[in-house]
């Protein structure tokens, strides 16, 4: 089995990026970190990567003030130059053009911390709770121009507590941020996600319920 080359992007601490960097120890997981590339000098992502024996790159947005098109040529030159094959989104603080996106499509992926489609954008605890929402959660799902509109692949939901805050949601959503992630990379890498009607369907069938995604222990 070939290993697919996966860059992740990350502009923070790259908790995510941990998670599959972990996952990608195992022999049998069908994809190697290859590189991970930061649009931030001081990404705290970067030290724990390179003390992983993960290559590290730098594509500093600033360098190349408006000019969207410029940064994305000098992000597409660093993935070329590494073979990447899938790109993981992983706390990456730019949105990307839909030239750029084009020569990824399906193959690019991301994660949210919610339930997808609702609550795209930032601060997704804070409007979850502010929604009295009872259900959050987590999705993957492939990147297209639309900011957190592309097809899911994977999701996994948690149960909101009358005491929960932004920071113990915070915590808890990243807890099983951290289970999906590499489950939805596996099964991108392995083939077996399949675009019918702009849905995911996997060997052949519907994403499944959330819930059968997320093992049942106590989150
Ligand atoms: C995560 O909550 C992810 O869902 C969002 O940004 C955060 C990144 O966290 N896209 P980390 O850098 O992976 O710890």
């Amino acid at each position: 089995m070939s290993r697919k080359r996966v860059a992740v992007l990350i502009s923070g601490r790259g908790s995510n990026m941990v998670a599959l960097i972990e996952a990608a120890k195992a022999k049998d997981y069908p994809a190697e970190i290859a590189v991970v590339v930061s649009n931030r000098a001081d990404a705290g992502g970067l030290l724990v990567a390179s003390a992983a024996g993960i290559d590290t790159e730098i594509v500093d947005h600033t360098k190349f003030g408006q000019d969207r098109d410029r940064f994305e040529s000098a992000l597409q030159t660093v993935l070329e130059s590494y073979r990447i094959e899938i790109v993981c989104l992983a706390g990456f603080m730019r949105l990307l053009t839909a030239n750029f996106l084009e020569k990824w499509q399906w193959r690019i992926l991301n994660i949210h911390p919610a339930l997808l489609p609702d609550f795209k954008g930032l601060d997704t605890h804070r409007r979850v709770l502010e929604a009295n929402a009872k259900i959050h959660g987590a999705t993957v799902h492939f990147v297209v121009p639309e900011m957190d509109s592309g097809p899911i692949i994977a999701q996994a939901a948690i149960p909101i507590r009358p005491d929960d805050s932004e920071e113990t949601l915070a915590v808890r959503v990243l807890k099983v941020e951290h289970r999906i992630y590499p489950l939805a990379l596996k099964l991108v890498a392995e083939g077996r996600v399949q675009l019918k009607k702009n849905r995911c369907l996997i060997d052949g069938v519907p994403v499944p319920n959330v819930t059968d995604l997320a093992p049942t222990d106590p989150i």
